[in-house]
């Protein structure tokens, strides 16, 4: 029988690479350079499984009249980039990687919390631009972790994984705000209280860190509004996907002292950043790290291939999110 053709959009690490090649008549993409939209289209009539990325925008078009595809595997969790209405009313089944990234991009939101509160950028900038005079005591004063009010905005995989490091890590007290309501252990278990609504989340927190779903429901859900009623010396930590902040909104609320400080890894139009962030230096900007380990990215690329398995196995892929 002949064996599926893929096509995997970016670069992956070599052992899953490796793995695919031994199952399927595979085309890789060693120069690493994102396809084009028309790339993309053309792919659609010409392989069975595309293994896309976030940085692949896969709109209605690439499904429109497809005669070949039948299964995208994202490599991510994360598929806000899809159009997976389109992608079902075509009939292509869309996978994704959940669970094995949470610990990774917990650890990154975490990192960013840390960073933002104890003006690490700023500090690490100072001692590179050799203008650094010594110790004092009032130099780059920042604020104190242990004891804040941490709120999480969606209670999924990550968000309770952040839970867990910044309460018994590092004494955070958790407000969480999720679309639905979240078990009793769930909570007890990372010390957390869920409140009713974002608004009555907003001005109780010292940090926000978002963990929710991007895509159009979410769009800019952290905007001029929800910045409005944060505390002036509060931190917003956006780890999810950039459409969910209003990029133009928090530049104007850090530059006015709206709110204090920020830090992100995620932004609107990746990779441009909107350009009053980028000399900002109450804003900490990292390039979409969240799941960047070496044992996380391997990961990833074997939940995509056990369900590009189970797939041409003739099953459910696990992760079938379409
Ligand atoms: C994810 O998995 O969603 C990461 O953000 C990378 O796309």
């Amino acid at each position: 029988m002949a064996r599926a053709k893929v096509l995997v959009t970016r670069a992956w690490p070599a052992e899953v690479e490796a793995r695919l090649a031994a199952g399927y008549e595979v085309t890789l993409n060693p120069s690493d350079t994102a396809l084009t939209l028309a790339e993309l289209i053309a792919a659609a009539a010409d392989y069975d499984a595309i293994l896309p990325t976030v940085t692949d925008r896969i709109g209605a078009e690439v499904f429109a009249g497809v005669p070949r595809l039948r299964i995208l595997g994202n490599y991510g969790v994360g598929f806000s980039h899809i159009a997976t209405d389109a992608a079902k009313a075509a009939g292509v089944v869309v996978t994704n990687t959940p669970d094995v990234l949470s610990d990774c991009t917990a650890d990154i939101a975490m990192t960013l919390i840390l960073m933002a509160a104890r003006r690490a950028g700023e500090g690490e900038r100072l001692v590179r631009s050799g203008q650094w005079t010594g110790w004092r005591p009032t130099q780059l004063v920042g604020r104190k972790v242990s004891g804040a009010v941490l709120g999480i905005v969606g209670f999924g995989r990550i968000g309770q994984a952040l839970a867990h490091r910044a309460h018994h890590g590092f004494g955070m007290r958790v407000l969480v705000q999720n679309r639905s309501a979240v078990a009793p252990e769930v909570l007890a278990a990372c010390g957390a209280v869920q409140v009713d609504t974002l608004d009555d989340l907003l001005p109780k927190v010292d940090v926000l860190s978002l963990h929710c779903p991007g895509g159009a429901a979410n769009r800019h859900l952290i905007g001029a509004a929800a910045l409005g009623r944060m505390r002036p010396d509060a931190i917003l930590v956006n780890t999810a996907r950039g459409e969910v902040v209003d990029e133009g909104a928090l530049a104007a609320a850090l530059a006015s002292g709206q709110i204090a400080a920020a830090g992100l890894d995620v932004y609107e139009a990746e990779p441009r950043v909107t350009p009053a962030l980028m000399g900002m230096e109450n804003v900490v900007l990292l390039p979409h790290l969240g799941s960047a380990t070496h044992e996380t990215r391997a990961a990833m690329g074997h939940r995509v291939v056990d369900n590009l398995d189970a797939f041409f196995a003739g099953e459910n892929p696990p992760d079938r999110v379409v």
